[in-house]
């Protein structure tokens, strides 16, 4: 029986190799990069850091090499250079961080990156005038507006007025409504890696209880569509959830999309779930005693004032899950990542 509290290692191992179901016949591939485990003959990095077993870890940044590899090759087959504008308005620190990296890593690709910056003064009448000036641009492929926009422009009429055949984003009413009905369509890069990081394990999604924690429209609803088509059973839950925790500890996988540092517990999570986390916190040293038990974390918090933390603690929920995301370095390459393939997809439906 699961219970809510932490298992002793003995036991956590012998739940994740029964959890984990590899077959007799399964053979050692390497892929991406990371060398196939002997032990388990499947992919993946098993951190025995911290404790005598832990989960794999999935390796987004290698996953993410690996679409950018597809991406490069199927730039080469176009015969031309798919064009992405990355837009931002005012001086948003973090924004402006992604934009720039949008841009760049779209131009180390091959594709046309472009990054167009706007005072925070931007009326909402210019900024959508723009918008629809990117639309009829044929050499433009892909367009996002980075989000959240100053408080005077509503972001909802920006979104929608982007072209859906160029919102690589997936934010546009009708990208979401073709998603919900699972039908072909640009969908959000966030959750579209998720997909690809669990495809990546080589475990099913199909049959499997999914557990989203988070409803918001760039993750939490996309990710439950994406699980949906590929016949998980899905449960979304949200700050109303009542026991949360009993909720989440049903999950088969468990992504983790609320943006509140390590609220996902042990208790939250049952032997050999395979546990994503979508968060990225960046807190301060009121969180040394919260994070006190995860020598890594606690070390960089020390050396540099700051530290990154994922929705997920990781330090606990390593020693259940069968695989797990690491904060930094799972999900976060992949969403750029994920961008870029859409903006070739974009480009290949257009041009075609
Ligand atoms: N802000 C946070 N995430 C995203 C994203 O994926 N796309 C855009 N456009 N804005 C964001």
């Amino acid at each position: 029986m699961v219970t809510g509290t932490k298992l002793p290692h003995g036991t956590a191992r012998f739940y994740r190799l029964r959890g984990t179901r590899i077959p007799k016949s399964a053979k050692p591939v390497a892929s991406a990069g990371i060398p196939a485990t002997e032990h388990t003959g499947r992919r993946g990095l098993c951190d025995t850091s911290n404790g005598p077993m832990s989960a794999r870890i999935i390796d987004g940044k290698a996953v993410a090499q690996q679409i950018e590899s597809e991406v490069s090759s199927a730039i080469a087959t176009l015969g031309f250079r798919p064009g992405l504008v990355a837009v931002r308005v005012g001086n948003d620190p973090a924004s402006e961080i992604y934009v720039r990296n949008k841009a760049k890593k779209a131009r180390e690709l091959g594709l046309e990156g472009t990054e167009l910056v706007f005072p925070e003064t931007m009326s909402e009448a210019e900024l959508l005038a723009e918008v629809a000036r990117l639309n009829h641009d044929d050499g433009i492929d892909g367009i996002l507006v980075q989000l959240p926009l100053p408080k005077h422009i509503d972001s909802r009429k920006v979104i929608d007025a982007i072209s859906p055949a160029k919102d690589v984003d997936g934010f546009h009413p009708i990208s979401v409504g073709m998603l919900h009905l699972g039908r072909s369509t640009l969908a959000p890069c966030t959750p579209a890696g998720v997909i690809r990081l669990i495809e990546w394990t080589g475990e099913a999604i199909d049959g499997k209880h999914a557990v989203v924690i988070g409803r918001s429209d760039i993750v939490g609803k996309p990710m439950a569509s994406l699980l949906l088509a590929r016949n998980a059973t899905v449960t979304i839950c949200h700050s109303k959830t009542r026991d949360l925790a009993a909720v989440a500890r049903q999950a088969d996988i468990l992504v983790a999309a609320i943006g509140r540092p390590i609220l996902v517990t042990a208790d939250f999570v049952k032997p050999g779930a395979i546990v994503i986390d979508v968060g990225m916190n960046r807190v301060g040293s009121e969180f040394a005693a919260q994070i006190a038990h995860d020598s890594d974390k606690a070390r960089l918090l020390e050396k540099n004032g700051s530290v990154l933390l994922g929705d997920v603690d990781y330090a606990r929920v390593r020693d259940l899950a069968s695989w797990i995301t690491p904060v930094p370095g799972g999900v976060g390459p992949m969403t750029i990542a994920m961008l870029m393939k859409n903006t070739v997809t974009a480009a290949e439906r257009r041009r075609a």
